[in-house]
């Protein structure tokens, strides 16, 4: 805000300190003289589709989203009017990589059942016996990682998860994304050597099949969405977890619940999860003690969430005073 305070431009600023309402978002979008907005992600009233681009100023020059995440914004749309979009990569990276190593723990070490054991007064009859409350050791010689998507957010995941694998017998990593590059043996062996371990990219039933921790980090796009599906699902070892550190609906929640209650797969470990907000305690999934489900939580660090807000307002700034933003989304 003072970054954007100390500018000449006047502001409109949502008065509730929540989600604003879509009719008051729709009215003040169409003041003609509406040069840039700053907008949240996942929330119904910031969705910019072409209802709110159709009634937008037709002097809006930017539209600016506190969120790495654009699925929420009809892209080329908003190109097609002269609309840029700005949004924040690069600068939430290394937290949403420690939520999602810190939910690839949380699943493998069954940290979602202690808790609930404990809040269900059950502590006391938990026998101490050898293998009560184990799960699968992330030290495990040769373990294999892999991710579906593999942009700057994996890749910090894989730099922490390094610190915890098997030394002597280090894992390989395998990531799937949506297609070869006709130089793809040398990006693998420039990632390789970059982490000092096997790096490969694969089918994604090949992901399914040989990983250990199968992590989701890809974008959803029409391609993405239900990638893991029963059938997925159902090529995963039994010893193996999920972790959807993406968006929900890359991961079909019905057909997740159906591997857990199979034991197809050992748990899975969710910040996301498809019609969050609305997701509530008896949620298969919220109930389920093989799966943690937190509330997208990715990048909830003061430290990120001030640069997110300084990257968003100076893409906003940049926009209206027709400069190249800091990051545009191009698609
Ligand atoms: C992002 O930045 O895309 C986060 O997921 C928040 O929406």
């Amino acid at each position: 805000m003072a970054k954007l305070e100390a500018t000449d431009f006047e502001l409109i600023v949502n008065p509730i300190d929540g989600e604003p309402t879509r009719a008051w978002v729709l009215e003040k979008i169409a003041d003609p003289e509406v040069v840039g907005a700053c907008i949240m992600h996942g929330q119904p009233s910031d969705k910019i589709d072409r209802e709110f681009l159709d009634a937008a100023s037709p002097n809006l020059k930017v539209v600016s989203t506190f969120s790495v995440g654009f699925d929420h914004i009809d892209v080329p749309y908003a190109n097609s009017k002269g609309i840029k979009i700005g949004h924040t990569p690069g600068v939430l990276s290394n937290a949403v990589a420690d939520t999602t190593v810190m939910l690839v723990l949380m699943t493998m070490r069954r940290v979602e059942e202690g808790i609930r054991l404990i809040k269900d007064n059950e502590w006391p009859n938990l026998p101490w016996a050898p293998f009560v409350m184990c799960g699968p050791a992330i030290g495990h010689p040769n373990l294999t990682i892999g991710f579906l998507g593999f942009g700057r957010i994996s890749e910090c995941v894989v730099e922490r998860l390094l610190a915890f694998t098997s030394k002597s017998a280090p894992p390989t990593i395998l990531y799937s994304n949506s297609r070869a590059r006709d130089n793809q043996a040398e990006i693998d062996a420039e990632f390789s050597s970059r982490f000092g371990v096997t790096v490969r990219r694969a089918e994604k039933d090949e992901v399914a099949a040989q990983s250990d921790i199968v992590i989701v980090l890809c974008s959803q796009s029409p391609a993405t969405i239900d990638l893991v599906n029963a059938e997925f699902l159902k090529k995963m070892k039994k010893t193996a977890v999920l972790i959807n550190a993406a968006r929900g609906p890359i991961v079909n929640s019905e057909d997740l619940a159906a591997a857990l209650d199979a034991g197809e797969i050992f748990g899975a470990g969710l910040d996301v999860i498809t019609g969050e907000p609305k997701v509530y305690a008896d949620h298969p999934l919220v109930k389920h003690p093989k799966c943690v489900v937190i509330p997208h939580m990715g990048s909830a660090d003061y430290d990120t969430r001030n640069a997110m807000a300084d990257l968003c307002v100076s893409n906003a700034i940049a926009g209206v005073t027709g400069q190249p933003l800091i990051a545009e989304v191009k698609v």
